[in-house]
């Protein structure tokens, strides 16, 4: 199966709530092969309305970092842990994080990046443990079971409402840069 063949599967998606309230589902958007995966907790209104994921002004912020590391969007692969806009811009619960977390881990499957990045609390407890924070978990790297090396940073969003939070993205995201050159040199 191929990533567009899963985001036309599931276009019409119930698997939880969120779906009564989307314009467009968000799949997912970049590089099919990429080196690096950034994944975020879900569409906000922008999102919603475009069916991209960080075209907002949390968005707009994640270019830039990008950016800073000499990458494009087009480079990496984006996605989210929920697909569809939760109401208010709420963090998705637990129910619906479950619901959608298989097309999450087929992503991941299919990509085969070897860093992923994981934005915010909502794509760390998901992914890593409920109990873990950003704060306390930025800035190192974990390694899944198959291998793959995993960094979380704190949500562009985050960054947007506490500058004082733009000296330790920075930090982390230049131990991104440094591995992912690693890897490219190697392969
Ligand atoms: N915030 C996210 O976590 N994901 C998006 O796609 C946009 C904003």
């Amino acid at each position: 199966m191929s990533l567009e063949q899963m985001a036309k599967d599931m276009q019409n998606c119930t698997r939880c709530g969120l779906a009564n309230g989307r314009t467009n589902l968000v799949f997912g958007v970049g590089n099919p092969k990429a080196t690096l995966m950034i994944i975020g907790e879900g569409p906000g209104q922008d999102e919603d309305k475009q069916g991209l994921p960080f075209v907002g002004r949390a968005g707009q912020l994640l270019d830039r970092i990008l950016a800073a590391i000499d990458l494009t969007r087009e480079e990496v692969y984006i996605a989210n842990v929920v697909k569809c806009r939760p109401p208010n811009n709420r963090v998705p619960t637990r129910e619906e994080a479950k619901a959608c977390l298989p097309y999450l881990y087929r992503q991941i499957e299919l990509v085969q990046a070897k860093i992923i990045v994981l934005l915010g609390n909502t794509a760390l407890q998901n992914l890593i443990s409920p109990a873990a924070t950003i704060t306390r978990t930025r800035g190192q790297w974990l390694e899944s079971k198959s291998g793959i090396k995993i960094i979380a940073s704190f949500h562009p969003a985050a960054v947007l409402r506490d500058p004082q939070k733009r000296r330790p993205v920075w930090e982390d995201f230049q131990m991104v840069r440094e591995e992912y050159r690693r890897l490219m040199s190697n392969s």
